[in-house]
Parts: structure tokens; sequence; C-alpha cells
């Protein structure tokens, strides 16, 4: 995705958020509580995100095999793989429309 269109979808977002009265808006969270593994730019390509071998969000084929609902679940329960925690869950950090709000922003990576 071009930059200036992530900056629109992410002021949209952002008015959004602010308009419904959200706790914070899903770039800002996403900034703060993700980005350090997922990615500014949602493309894993972090340290964090190299080693963990995240997906890419540009990437079409990852958001076509990926549900809203998933995006929802992962990021409210975490995600647990050999019985070791690999992401957190956020559910005790982020409200529930705040974690709802990040389909909307992850589906906006794909470019
Ligand atoms: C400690 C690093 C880390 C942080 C921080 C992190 N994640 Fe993750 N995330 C992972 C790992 C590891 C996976 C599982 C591997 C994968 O799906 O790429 C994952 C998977 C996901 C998936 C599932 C993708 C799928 O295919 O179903 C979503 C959605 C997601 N993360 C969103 C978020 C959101 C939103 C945040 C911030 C609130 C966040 N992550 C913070 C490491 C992290």
């Amino acid at each position: 995705m071009k930059a200036h269109t992530k900056i629109i979808a992410a002021s949209l977002t952002f008015l959004l958020g602010s308009a419904l009265g959200f706790a914070a808006p899903a770039a800002e969270n996403w900034d703060n509580h993700c980005a350090k593994c997922h990615g500014a730019d949602g493309k894993g390509q972090t340290k964090v995100g190299k080693k963990l071998k995240l997906k890419d969000y540009t990437d079409a084929a990852v958001q076509a095999k990926m549900t809203d609902e998933e995006i929802i679940k992962v990021t409210t329960e975490g995600v647990m793989a050999d019985g070791k925690e690999k992401m957190k869950a956020f559910k005790d950090e982020l409200s529930a429309d705040e974690i709802k709000d990040f389909v909307a922003f992850i589906r906006a990576f794909k470019a």
C-alpha cells in the first residue's frame, strides 16, 4: 500500500475512533502494542517479527486466509504454540471495541 493511502486509512480509523469515543484509535494501539513484532507497516519484518516468522499483512494471500473472527480471537486470547506463549492475550489491556478496531486496521495493510 502506498504511504499516503495508509495515512488516510489511519486518520479515518482515528476519526472514527474519536467519534465513537473509543479509548484509543487502532493506529495508536497498533504502534504501542503490536508494531514491535508485526511492524509499523504490518509486514512483520522487525527483529522479533523475523524470529517469530510473522506473516506479511500487506500480502493479499495472507489476508485471504485470515478471518475477521480470527483477528479478534487471536488479539483477545493470544497465540500459544507448543505450550508456549507466542503472542500474549490483549484482553486485559484493550477493550473489546479497541480489539475489534484492529480488523479494519489490519485489513488496510493490504496492498
Ligand atoms: C511478541 C510479539 C507479538 C506482539 C507484540 C503481537 N503479536 Fe500478533 N502474532 C505474534 C505471533 C508469534 C503470531 C503467530 C504467527 C503468525 O500468525 O504470524 C501472531 C499472530 C497474530 C494474528 C493472527 C494471524 C492469523 O493468521 O490468524 C493477528 C491477527 C495478530 N497477531 C494481531 C496482533 C495485534 C492486533 C497485536 C497488538 C494488539 C499483536 N498481534 C501483537 C506475535 C506478536
